[in-house]
């Protein structure tokens, strides 16, 4: 057995924040930010939590393809942002679209997450009596991000992507690679929980979101070109062969150097940074949606999709669109 690609879908928030509006509220600058990152705007949250972006996810999904709910068997979240410890916001999903027959959870791989939550669900599928998932990276990051910390805040945005993916006959997952670099864990660290000395006076607070940036480019543009080897190897595929090359946004000049490491041409590289800032699991499927509706990609395609980020981790899978 195998999967496959059914539907694309992706939502982000109506109210968008320009560089220049963020420079309204702290010490930065629309070169500064443009320069370093390539992020022009990012769409920001006025009251929708991770769940209610995922919602949407899952019920365009269903829409586009015309699958029943009652045939979804699997429906996997990735988020570093939950609207809360429990229930998981797959959970939540399931409940609001009334998947009864469907098993959900979330999966906690920050950036990497969309990947390894595809790979979960795929292995999934290679099994009875899983036939269809939603597979969803849904992130809230404004939520979790300290609005003071200038070194983190005109980074990130909110957003939603997914997939609906059903079992198949054909060869359609040519190969994957996903590592784990738990000693880097403290390289970018949010929500972290603090444990009170003086029970019974707990008060639960958590801490924002904070990453030593020079040690996570040095990772990304040295550990996401090695992962996209090892999957071609994998997949016994020429790096050539590949149509496009779908990568966690993160920053336009990490995707850079990698197409250059991988001494591939930047055409093969979308980037749609500008637009919506880093939006963790959700930057991926976001981009796939956006290819797809615009008819950049295409049935038959062969796609890598690598992300990278907290734990750290690295993930890629080849497919065919
Ligand atoms: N506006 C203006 N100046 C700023 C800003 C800002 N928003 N932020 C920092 N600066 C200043 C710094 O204070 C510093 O000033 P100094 O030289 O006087 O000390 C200067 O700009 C340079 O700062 P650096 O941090 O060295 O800037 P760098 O060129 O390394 O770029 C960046 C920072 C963009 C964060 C880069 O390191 C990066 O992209 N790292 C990778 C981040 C990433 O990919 N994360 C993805 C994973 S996230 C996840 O998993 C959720």
């Amino acid at each position: 057995k195998n999967w496959r690609i059914v539907e694309t879908a992706s939502v982000a928030p109506q109210q968008i924040e320009t560089n220049d509006d963020l420079s309204k509220l702290m010490d930065t600058s629309d070169e500064w930010i443009q320069s370093r990152t390539g992020i022009k705007q990012r769409h920001i949250s006025n009251g929708e939590n991770t769940s209610d972006l995922a919602v949407k996810v899952a019920t365009r999904l269903l829409k586009k393809s015309g699958v029943p709910v009652g045939d979804i068997d699997l429906i996997i979240v990735a988020t570093m942002s939950p609207d809360s410890y429990t229930p998981s916001v797959a959970a939540i999903v399931q409940g609001q679209i009334g998947a009864r027959n469907a098993v959900a959870f979330d999966i906690s791989a920050a950036c990497s997450g969309f990947v390894y939550a595809l790979a979960v669900a795929g292995g999934f599928l290679m099994q009875d009596p899983f036939h269809r998932a939603l597979v969803i990276g849904s992130e809230i990051l404004s939520k979790i991000i300290d609005w003071q910390d200038r070194t983190t805040a005109v980074l990130f945005g909110d957003g939603a992507g997914g997939v609906l993916i059903e079992e198949a006959r054909e060869n359609c997952l040519y190969g994957q690679d996903l590592v784990s670099f738990g000693e880097l864990s403290d390289k970018i660290v949010a929500g972290k929980t603090k444990v009170a000395t003086d029970f019974p006076g707990r008060v639960t607070s958590l801490s924002p979101f904070s990453m030593d940036g020079r040690a996570v480019y040095k990772f990304a543009t040295h550990q996401v070109p090695a992962s996209i080897k090892r999957a071609a190897q994998d997949a016994g595929i020429e790096l050539n062969q590949v149509d496009h090359f779908l990568l966690h946004q993160a920053n336009a000049r990490i995707i850079r150097q990698v197409a250059k490491r991988l001494d591939q041409p930047l055409e093969k590289f979308p980037i749609n940074i500008n637009e919506y800032g880093n939006t963790s699991a959700a930057s991926e499927p976001l981009l796939l949606d956006e290819l797809v509706t615009h008819g950049k990609i295409k049935r038959g395609d062969t796609l890598v999709l690598a992300g990278f980020g907290g734990g750290l981790t690295t993930g890629t899978i080849i497919i065919k669109y």
